[in-house]
Formats: structure tokens, sequence, C-alpha cells
């Protein structure tokens, strides 16, 4: 097996977090090594979604975990370079936090169900669909492509005592 290689995951007091990233126009190993980085990254951060820029690259891509899979299997992680949403539907409010602000959580409301037009890897163009955390996860990385963080959408911040989840 390969070695896991980490980046370093900046945070909210970061300025590049705050940048608008290029698009992605070379589908090479570079791109490639990057990619397998931010999917080791991401699994030992236990999140469920990062954006290059969250590892100080400005460029447009993105991993999203796919959590709606059926029980015993493992999650898949979707990478989408250059993303652009062209379809959302519905609405849901809930809790959301972010790799880049540790320990804070907040209120947001995003689509129901969202789809997206990205290319993989190698440049191919596809589409997917994701409901749930999954289209929460597709709009917040996508989010982060253009300098934005979830903090600027919260209705509120979850207190300590929510946080905590008694109730
Ligand atoms: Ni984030």
């Amino acid at each position: 097996t390969q070695d896991m290689a980490y980046r370093n995951i900046l945070t909210k007091e970061d300025p590049l977090l705050y940048k608008k990233s290029r698009e992605v126009t070379e589908f090479d190993g570079r791109l490639h090594q990057l990619l397998d980085d931010m999917a080791d990254t991401l699994k030992q951060a236990n999140g469920v979604g990062l954006a290059a820029p969250q590892v100080g690259v400005l460029r447009r891509a993105v991993l999203v975990a796919e959590t709606n899979v059926p029980e015993g299997q493992e999650e898949k992680i979707i990478e989408l370079i250059n993303p652009v949403i062209v379809a959302t539907d519905g609405e849901q409010t809930g809790a959301e936090g972010c790799l880049s602000v540790p320990g804070e959580y907040g209120i947001v409301s995003r689509p129901l169900n969202v789809t997206v037009k990205a290319q993989d890897r190698y440049g191919k163009w596809f589409e997917v669909s994701g409901t749930g955390l999954t289209a929460r996860g597709f709009c917040h990385e996508l989010d982060h492509l253009d300098g934005h963080i979830f903090l600027e959408k919260c209705q509120r911040m979850l207190t300590e005592e929510e946080l905590n989840g008694d109730n």
C-alpha cells in the first residue's frame, strides 16, 4: 500500500480561505497527488468534505463524501473538479461545521437535493446528484472555492449545551 500523505488544514484566520480559487486546467500527476493527499487528510480528520483552498491550493477541486451508502459499505469520496451547481430542489436546515473552523457548529439552510456538473481527475465531465448531508457538502465545499465559509451563512451558532448533546 502507498504511504498516506496529510496536508495541513488552514483555519479561519488564514486569508487564503477568503480568496477565489482558479480553474483546474492540468489533469496531471500533480492534481492526482493533491486529490490523493486531500482524501487521506479528509479521512484522518473524519470530515465529510474538503476543498483544495483549505489545504492552501487555490484551485477549483473539492472532495465530498457520499454518506448515503447501503449499510456495511464504505463511504465513497466524490472528486469534483471545476464543479458547478446545475440544479437544486427543496430545503434543509441543520447543523453544519467545517474542518477549518474546528469545534464550532452553526445552523445553516441549504437545498435538500443538489446536482453538480464537474470534471473528474482525468478531465471528463459528469453529473452527480446528492441529497441530505451530501447535498449540504456540495454547497459547503463549492462555497470554499469562491472564498466563502459557512459562518457567513449561519442563522446562529450552536451553544455549548447543544454541542454537548444532552437534548
Ligand atoms: Ni469547510
